[in-house]
């Protein structure tokens, strides 16, 4: 059933080029140029008029919305918030006509999630969900929605769903910015074009996971990790933290990495590993001034860089390459290495990764 894989988690890490390809078939047609979500067509011009987008999800969905939040902004032109269900639902939110909330969760049971939407369908939002199991009750009390498809998700710490949000929510910005005209058909093209060959990029990845292994041993017995990336990629670096600490139970951080000298470089010397995504993008040249003050405090750097980067790899201790792709659909290429990461120094310190203490697949209490 883990089909030749120590556990299941590394299993669904290795599924990402079959469960994003499978998220984009039928939806994605490059020939055509053209995107098709028959779940929210019947929203699509609305959500195209939107006033506001506020996403809400709890963990890793969360993460996937704040890519979804730089997502929308950029290309669609929306006034994005991306809430904690939890703290959403216990306010007394500001909900306007024109507004669009949209539930992101895996299961499509989290309790609180459901709830944060029952308040905005009581309130007279339009409610959208991004879920991954079909006929949950996120994808029931929703108006409509679109399935990530990536199937079943069997290990606690969420992978291949987070590729699969993160995904769905890339074409429906995209599908957003078409139908509102902010986005060029030549730009439209491109990133099509890009997000077509995304699952051959995330397999190319997958081929360094020796190297990442290699990577892991010598930080099995660290007490702290810090995950650091600005932009699209700082919701990366909090996903990375995130995997780190629940499988691990190493305390980890995930900061923008222009926050750092806000209060965590105190942290900094000889014994904090520091994560960097610093793959070439329009904060590349900040990331790198970013490296060069931890490493002045001699912190541990593991960079995540671009195919033929010279700049970082000069400077860190560890360079984890991968290959190019549009700015926009980075966080589907920078999460892989950091699950991989998570996934090996766990299996290290000897835990349960399919089943970390504490925590429940599915978490229907509030
Ligand atoms: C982390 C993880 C959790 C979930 C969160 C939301 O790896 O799995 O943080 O992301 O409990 O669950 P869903 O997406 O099912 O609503």
């Amino acid at each position: 059933e883990k089909g030749g894989f120590d556990h299941f988690m590394l299993k669904e890490i290795f599924e990402q080029p079959k469960s994003i390809a499978d998220c984009l078939r039928g939806r994605l047609l490059p020939e055509e140029a053209l995107i098709q979500l028959g779940g929210i067509h019947n929203n699509l011009s609305k959500l195209a008029k939107a006033k506001r987008i506020v996403f809400v999800a709890c963990g890793t969905s969360w993460h996937a919305g704040l890519v979804g939040e730089y997502l929308f902004e950029e290309l669609a032109r929306i006034n994005v918030e991306v809430e904690y269900a939890s703290e959403f639902r216990y306010r007394n939110p500001i909900i306007k006509e024109g507004d669009f909330i949209i539930a992101i969760s895996q299961s499509g049971e989290t309790a609180d999630t459901m709830a944060a939407l029952e308040l905005a369908k009581s309130k007279g939002a339009i409610i959208l969900g991004v879920c991954n199991v079909v006929g949950s009750s996120i994808s029931r009390i929703t108006d409509e929605g679109v399935y990530t498809h990536a199937g079943p998700e069997i290990g606690v710490a969420s992978t291949k769903a987070f590729t699969a949000q993160v995904t769905v929510l890339t074409l429906m910005a995209l599908a957003t910015a078409k139908a509102k005209g902010t986005i060029t058909d030549d730009v439209f093209r491109r990133i099509i074009f890009e997000l077509d060959a995304i699952p051959a990029k995330v397999a190319e990845i997958l081929k360094k996971s020796e190297e990442i292994k290699d990577i892991s041993k010598l930080f099995t017995f660290a007490q702290n990790f810090i995950f650091l990336g600005r932009g699209l990629n700082f919701p990366v670096a909090l996903e990375g933290a995130l995997k780190l600490k629940e499988i691990s139970y190493i305390h980890a951080e995930g900061y923008p990495a222009a926050e750092m000298k806000h209060g965590p470089i105190a942290l900094i010397d000889e014994d904090m590993p520091v994560v960097f995504i610093a793959t070439k993008d329009s904060s590349y040249e900040k990331v790198v001034s970013n490296i060069q003050e931890v490493k002045a405090r001699k912190g541990r750097v593991i960079a995540i860089v671009s195919e033929g980067d010279v700049d970082v790899k000069k400077m860190v201790d560890f360079a984890i390459e991968i290959p190019n792709t549009h700015e926009i659909l980075q966080p589907l290429l920078t999460a892989i290495p950091l699950q991989l990461l998570s996934y090996y120094i766990a299996v290290l310190r000897g835990r349960n990764v399919d089943q970390p203490r504490n925590l429940a697949k599915s978490v229907t209490v509030e």
